[in-house]
């Protein structure tokens, strides 16, 4: 009935390093964690392992060091059946890697040391332009130079391919150079330091899509965390409800959602059903500890996503 999806990520590719502590040191002090995961990441390369695990075929598009953490990054992508015909290892410069600290609740705190990452140009784009052109869906973020995404969403728009802008980490940015896009997903913090309007509420969170569609976006959808998320488009603003969950890590859920949303949509789903699966996937992912590695298969999904909506 539905087609399989062909996306393709520009973007980051990190390895994680997680410490889970109930306390974090101050200046000059020394403490004890409670536990320690290393596990694959990278806002893109967590974006393009979701969409896989729902189905679609995939390629990323990515750089990384001549070290251990980019052999092993590769490697990973091939475990996945993901396409790495573009992942470039370049000598010189270190993979990504991203140490995380996570709370008791769940609640994390990232350093990104973009190396590799920081040096994915507009010409890798070019390289790659026979796979972008066969994608249904391009997905984008913010850990790799701005001058590549722009260059990247004109691409897009130029051959008529659905784009994804994931604003994460947020950045000071031309707006007007990402309009081009179908969608543009922040979460609350990256909303808020783009637009410069606080998200505390739904409320907020309406107003501040809506000055974020005055700058030229057709479509903004912000990703609320616990509360679900939001899509608002010229016509309407419509709040898509979330599934309860008690998260043990939420590191790599906004990338969970982005990644399972291109994924549905690029399926065939309509946009609310895609939104609303990509919620339940996002909230899922919190359940497990790491990033790529808490993310559920299809299979595992679409049991809790029966379970969940059986009654509504
Ligand atoms: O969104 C979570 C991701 O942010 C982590 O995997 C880390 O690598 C950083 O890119």
């Amino acid at each position: 009935m539905f087609k399989s999806p062909r996306i393709a990520v520009v973007g980051s590719a990190n390895t994680d390093l997680t410490t889970f502590s109930d306390v974090f040191p101050r200046p000059g002090e020394t403490i004890f964690g409670k536990s320690f995961d290393l596990g694959f990441g990278g806002k893109g390369a967590n974006q393009a392992v979701a969409a896989r695990l729902c189905g679609a075929e995939v390629a990323m598009i990515a750089k990384v060091g001549n070290d251990l953490f980019g052999e092993a990054t590769v490697k990973n992508f091939a475990s996945f059946g993901i396409d790495s015909t573009h992942v470039r290892i370049v000598d010189g410069v270190s993979s990504g890697v991203a140490p995380i600290f996570v709370e008791p609740n769940g609640q994390n705190r990232i350093i990104v040391v973009k190396g590799a990452n920081d040096i994915l140009m507009p010409a890798d784009v070019d390289a790659a332009a026979d796979t972008l052109r066969n994608s249904d869906t391009i997905i984008l973020q913010f850990e790799i130079p701005l001058e590549t995404v722009y260059y990247t969403v004109h691409f897009a728009r130029q051959h008529n391919i659905r784009c994804i802008v994931n604003p994460a980490p947020a950045a000071p940015v031309r707006l007007a150079e990402l309009a081009a896009a179908d969608y543009f997903v922040p979460n609350e913090t990256e909303a808020e330091a783009i637009s410069g309007l606080p998200v505390h509420s739904i409320d907020d969170a309406k107003k501040c899509a809506a000055a974020l569609l005055q700058k030229g976006f057709r479509k903004v959808i912000l990703t609320l965390g616990a509360r679900g998320s939001l899509l608002a488009t010229a016509q309407a603003t419509e709040v898509i409800a979330p599934f309860q969950v008690t998260p043990k890590d939420t590191t790599g859920a906004g990338d969970a959602f982005i990644g399972s949303f291109s994924a549905f949509l690029a399926e065939g789903l309509p946009e609310q059903e895609a939104l609303s699966r990509a919620n339940l996937y996002a909230a899922v992912s919190t359940l497990r500890v790491g990033t790529q590695k808490s993310f559920p298969k299809r299979s595992e999904f679409e049991d809790e996503w029966n379970r969940r909506t059986a009654k509504l």
